[in-house]
């Protein structure tokens, strides 16, 4: 039972490259940002487990009494389940969604719900919890997107820079701390559709495909070998310009596989009118593209491409690879400042009964 507020986080991530190609069995490289989603976890004595999500318009609550006299067999606890289709229809019903209630709406809550119904709550995180936390948060984005690599879930969790491949992970040592801009189009895009364009075209096209995936896993190898060599050496202008002219191949191979879209194209665009290098990051279809800044680079210089890009009706954060996985933050160990900064970065608040 939790007797305190409790305050955890992870951290946002991208891809720096082998995004659907990691899908199909090829090598991705991911990296954990230095911006988070926060998550407050409080008891309540409503009687009600409620979730806010404040940053896509989600509040709901349950009654938790009329939750346990659900039958809730058909979910398992303890090891994390696969979601399957039968065990979802039964907790829409349970979900209770209004009819105005969006499909985005809709997979956010049904992801809570099938993780708040299964999981044991811990506050302390081994090595084990972590492999745990990784597990169930597979499952998450299994409901979310159907058939997903397990990348995304695996760098927020341990955070840093991870090598993924079919579910073997290993972290780059010391990554150099890039700075980077994270943009995001504010184009919206279904991750499953876009994973299943790429399957049907490689089906399609096998010949043509194939290749793509696999230039892909080349960069990917490149990429990290370029980044163990930054972090051995000191970092020369090379080596950015290595990293500049990956990113621009991978952008083109990502547009041949059908998941570019007119935004992304505008976005690199509008950086390489600055000088800088972007490509895609995720899914693709509109989403979030990220763009290298070198160390050269003065803030005027920065500030004008973020100034050109919000022009165009993006969002832009410039922001850091590597950071640290999903954490938690007691109250205890938080001071006022803190809590007064959090206030408004919580991204979501689960406000459980206990
Ligand atoms: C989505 O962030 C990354 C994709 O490669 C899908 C996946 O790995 O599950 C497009």
């Amino acid at each position: 039972m939790l007797s305190d507020v409790l305050l955890v986080s992870a951290p946002g991530k991208v891809i720096l490259h082998g995004e659907h190609a990691v899908v199909h069995g090829k090598v991705a490289l991911a990296v954990a940002l230095n911006l988070r989603t926060f998550l407050q976890l409080q008891p309540h004595s409503s009687g009600k487990v409620s979730l806010n999500l404040p940053n896509i318009g989600i509040k709901r609550a349950w009654d938790v009494a009329r939750l346990q006299l659900l039958d809730m067999s058909f979910l398992e606890q303890g090891d994390p389940t696969v979601p399957i289709l039968e065990k979802l229809e039964k907790l829409k019903e349970v979900a209770d969604f209004p009819e105005d209630c969006t499909d985005h709406e809709r997979l956010a809550v049904l992801a809570f719900l099938y993780l708040y119904l299964c999981i044991c709550r811990k506050q302390r995180w081994t090595a084990e919890d972590l492999e745990l936390i990784n597990k169930w948060a597979f499952q998450g984005e299994k409901v979310i997107h159907g058939n997903p690599s397990g990348v995304d879930n695996a760098v927020s969790t341990w955070g840093g820079a991870l090598r993924y491949q079919q579910g073997k992970i290993s972290s780059l040592k010391r990554p150099p701390a890039l700075k980077i801009l994270l943009i995001n189009t504010k184009v919206p895009r279904s991750t499953k559709a876009l994973v299943l364009n790429v399957r049907n075209r490689l089906l399609k096209f096998p010949k043509i495909v194939a290749p793509l995936l696999t230039s892909i896993n080349a960069i990917s190898l490149e990429c990290e070998r370029v980044l163990e060599e930054m972090a051995t050496a000191v970092p020369a202008p090379e080596h950015y310009l290595a990293l500049e002219e990956l990113i621009d191949m991978n952008q083109h191979h990502l547009n041949a596989l059908g998941v570019g879209h007119t935004s992304l194209d505008q976005l690199c665009q509008v950086t390489m009118a600055h000088g800088l290098h972007s490509k895609l990051t995720g899914a693709g279809g509109g989403g979030c593209g990220i763009t290298l800044l070198r160390p050269d680079l003065t803030g005027p210089e920065v500030e004008a491409v973020k100034q050109a890009l919000t022009g165009c009706g993006f969002d832009c954060w410039e922001t850091s690879i590597g950071a640290p996985g999903v954490s938690v933050h007691t109250a205890a160990s938080l001071d006022a400042p803190v809590w007064q900064a959090l206030d408004g970065l919580c991204a979501g608040q689960w406000a459980s009964s206990s």
